[in-house]
């Protein structure tokens, strides 16, 4: 996925725009650029063009200070079609230089479109598809460039957000949207577009979130929306409840170390109105069915990718033990093209932080399309999948900017223990359970803020373990998919080997990894679940393989076994998996700074991925 910013109004253009990239950076940064039109429209001076390899500090050393122009759009770049370089990265634009676009998403047909445009007379410069889009308004371009973009629209085969200027017409931006996001701001004589909020937040708060099919056209002091074929849409402009300090790294190092610590705030945000004291029980608005559909649901499915279907693989532990539900989670990108069975007795829920990942939202599309009801459990508000989805629960953890996800995954969980207690209450969990429940899930935002008290005794176990090349991270039931987190977390931003593994499952292969140079993590229960790690962990012991073991504090017998002992709070087992993956974080976040990664903008990766 890309970042895509664009300006108009009585401000300084470039400026704007760069440090409006700066915040979309963690959507893409392999290379960035600006096009700004230049400030003698009359005179339809050529735009502006500068583009750079590498990150936004790179493209910022290259912009001039005082570059005139109050017009303009940029770009973010993370590469799916043609490698990175300065020749590849947007904005693109036609023969004359007059018009610029910039893309993000995915255009299936270019070929055939570059082929058609070469004959005539496109010049193309760079290897990716975006570049075909610039062309293909200029061959369709007669003094009109919204009329230009929308004759171009039905051509393209894929997905895209666009945006895109003409040195010919000044103080205008035209974009359009179908697949990927676009957010209309709309400020006080200026107006700006972009990927997503936090580009505009230090300018506005009034948005309009553009929905797929729909073209905007915008002056400084206007804006249309309208779809393909010109009919005008009435637009509903949103107020963004985010503030701009959520989006500033207030004195952390990186947005992941905030990120962690701010977790004992963001659960209990998730948490915050939806704790029932009286039937003991979750007040979830959103769901959109009566108390009778939900009753009537016989099967639960959840579908996601990465940290949010780990959330998922929790929560469908849940629905289970606590609701007496069947439940499964499923990658998102399997379930679609596997030709799924939709029961309509099925509850379905889609996970997603970002609510744009492409795997997620068109396995939605598809539940829906067979009739299935799909409710979103998503953390931006007003992103595609909530808005497309029957109804869902906002885990409101705040804007999460670092590439690998922490806030957002405690936060899924939150909602998934309020879903699960609903269930359960609707079914045989008495009022007193659900009581029960409720106040040791309103102790978590607590207990997550004493774990975090680790972080010194997890950086010094970081430290020695920080030149390992493998690890394995190991846990049972709840704690299964937190293992897999763990080793997610590793692998993502300290590029170390990592497998996460059902602890029961390594003596059926994995075990022949053990070796003194090679580190178990072990989340050892305090359930029934305890002996049975501790037998895994001395497996481990016997093979000589050190054992990294977090475990309530005070057990001495994990002590005795393990090199290194991580202690969380006394909790009941259910709640763990909150306690259990703060370490595993930390963890993470300490070896990838001992071998001086890049923590927030891990190599090859990007924030959503809205391509397949
Ligand atoms: O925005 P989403 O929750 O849908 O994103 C899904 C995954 O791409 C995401 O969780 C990814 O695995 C994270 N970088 C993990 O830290």
């Amino acid at each position: 996925m890309c970042g895509i910013v664009g300006y108009t109004g009585p401000r300084q253009a470039s400026r704007i725009l760069v440090e409006g990239l700066k915040r979309l950076e963690y959507r893409g940064y392999d290379s960035a650029g600006i096009a700004v039109q230049a400030d003698e429209p009359q005179t339809g001076a050529p735009l502006v063009v500068i583009k750079k390899k590498g990150k936004i500090a790179a493209l910022r050393q290259e912009v001039p200070k005082d570059l005139p122009g109050h017009c303009g759009i940029g770009h973010t770049r993370w590469a799916t079609h043609g490698g990175v370089s300065d020749v590849n990265a947007h904005p693109h634009t036609d023969n004359s230089g007059k018009l610029a676009v910039v893309h993000n998403g995915i255009i299936e047909n270019y070929l055939s479109l570059k082929e058609m445009l070469e004959k005539e007379g496109a010049v193309f410069r760079s290897e990716t598809d975006s570049e075909a889009i610039a062309h293909l308004i200029a061959y369709n371009y007669e003094g009109d460039l919204e009329a230009a973009l929308k004759a171009s629209l039905g051509h393209l085969k894929g997905t895209y957000g666009i945006a895109c200027v003409h040195a010919d017409e000044p103080g205008r931006i035209v974009g359009a949207r179908n697949g990927s996001p676009l957010v209309l701001g709309v400020g006080d004589g200026e107006m700006l577009l972009a990927s997503d909020v936090t580009a505009m937040l230090a300018h506005t708060k009034r948005v309009v979130y553009l929905n797929d099919g729909e073209v905007v056209s915008m002056l400084p002091h206007e804006f249309r929306v309208s779809d393909a074929e010109d009919r005008p849409i009435d637009p509903r402009i949103d107020h963004v409840a985010w503030e701009l300090d959520a989006i500033e790294k207030e004195g952390f190092s990186c947005y992941m170390e905030k990120e962690i610590f701010e977790q004992p705030e963001s659960i209990a945000r998730a948490l915050s109105g939806r704790l029932d004291g009286e039937y003991g029980c979750a007040k979830l608005g959103g769901l959109n069915l009566s108390k009778k559909e939900l009753h009537a649901v016989e099967r639960i499915r959840v579908i996601a990718a990465g940290t949010s279907w780990h959330a998922g693989l929790v929560g469908c532990h849940l629905f289970e033990t606590v609701a007496r539900i069947p439940a499964a989670a499923e990658l998102a990108s399997e379930l679609r093209y596997r030709n799924p069975v939709v029961e309509p007795s099925s509850l379905y829920f889609a996970v997603s932080q970002s609510g744009e990942t492409a795997d997620t939202l068109y396995a939605m599309r598809e539940i829906q399309r067979r009739g299935g009801t799909v409710l979103g459990i998503c953390n931006v508000v007003g992103s595609t999948i909530p808005r497309e989805s029957d109804g869902g629960v906002y885990v409101h953890s705040g804007p999460e900017i670092a590439v690998a996800s922490t806030k957002a995954f405690t936060s899924q969980l939150a909602a998934f223990y309020l879903l699960a207690l609903s269930f359960a209450r609707m079914h045989d969990m008495p009022h007193h359970e659900g009581t029960r429940y409720l106040e040791q899930l309103k102790a978590v935002p607590g207990l997550v803020r004493d774990t975090l008290g680790q972080r010194d005794h997890v950086q010094a176990i970081a430290k020695r373990y920080s030149k390992a090349q493998d690890f394995l991270f190991l846990g049972r039931g709840l704690l299964y998919p937190i293992a897999l987190e763990g080793a997610l977390k590793l692998k993502e931003i300290s590029y170390v080997h990592a497998e996460g593994y059902a602890a029961g499952e390594i003596k059926h292969g994995p075990i022949a990894l053990v070796s003194p140079d090679t580190p178990s993590v072990f989340l050892v229960p305090n359930d029934h679940l305890r002996e049975k790690t501790i037998s895994n962990m001395k497996e481990i012991k016997a093979r000589g393989g050190p054992v990294i073991a977090v475990a309530e504090q005070g057990d001495a017998e994990v002590m005795a076994i393990a090199d290194e002992y991580i202690p969380i709070p006394a909790v009941d087992s259910r709640f763990q998996p909150f306690l259990m993956v703060v370490p595993l974080q930390l963890l993470a976040y300490f070896i990838a700074l001992e071998l001086a990664r890049d923590v927030d903008q891990p190599r090859n990766l990007a924030k959503s991925v809205t391509v397949e």
